[in-house]
């Protein structure tokens, strides 16, 4: 039986993030299985004991097809251990990096039919030379509002590699239902 690691991203910082979550899994014998959430809508669950999802923000929202696949697959998710995390930037900082100090998170989890056993919140990545013209001068435009990096020739990433780890460890930890 694997853990099934499904995730949504725009710009791969929420594939990255998934990435070395399952590698920090690896190392604590666990087997994974990474899956595009965006890009599936059947699962044969019948393959897995474990599952997360990780997903990232872009204006306000996760991309819809998470809420669908959650939605679709809510007794499903519901039965066996499960994990969320969001990717976004106000989570670069601290105090808005936990499940109810992050907006976004705690509006999902309120509205969710779907109740995580663990959740996290990880700060993502600021790339401006990747963002088209509108993008670039909307999140500049932002980062200038909240006192983030107005540099638009700058790639930040501010996700932190240990706050996922320790996910990992947690992810291990959750008891079978
Ligand atoms: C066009 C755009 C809009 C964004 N909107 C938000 C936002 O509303 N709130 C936020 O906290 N982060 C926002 N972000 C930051 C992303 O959540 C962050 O870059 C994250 O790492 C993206 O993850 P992904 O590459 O997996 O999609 C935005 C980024 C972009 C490019």
């Amino acid at each position: 039986m694997k853990t099934l690691m499904l995730f949504s991203t725009r710009d791969g910082q929420t594939r990255e993030i998934a990435a070395y979550l399952c590698s920090q899994l690896s190392e604590l014998d666990v087997e994974t299985a990474m899956v595009d959430l965006n890009r599936t809508d059947n699962v044969d669950w019948t393959q897995y004991d474990r599952v997360i999802i990780g997903a990232s923000i872009r204006y306000g929202h996760f991309h819809p097809a998470l809420d669908r696949f959650v939605k679709k697959h809510a007794a499903a998710l519901q039965a066996i251990p499960s994990a969320f995390f969001a990717v976004n930037l106000v989570a670069r900082k601290p105090e808005k990096r936990s499940p109810q100090t992050n907006s976004y998170t705690r509006k999902f989890l309120l509205r969710s039919p779907w109740q995580p056993d663990a959740c996290a919140v990880f700060a993502g990545a600021l790339r401006y030379p990747r963002y088209g013209w509108f993008d670039r001068f909307m999140i500049r435009l932002i980062m200038k509002m909240t006192g983030g990096e107005t540099d638009t020739s700058k790639e930040v990433v501010y996700t932190d590699w240990g706050q996922v780890a320790d996910f990992a460890k947690e992810i291990v930890q959750l008891s079978h239902k």
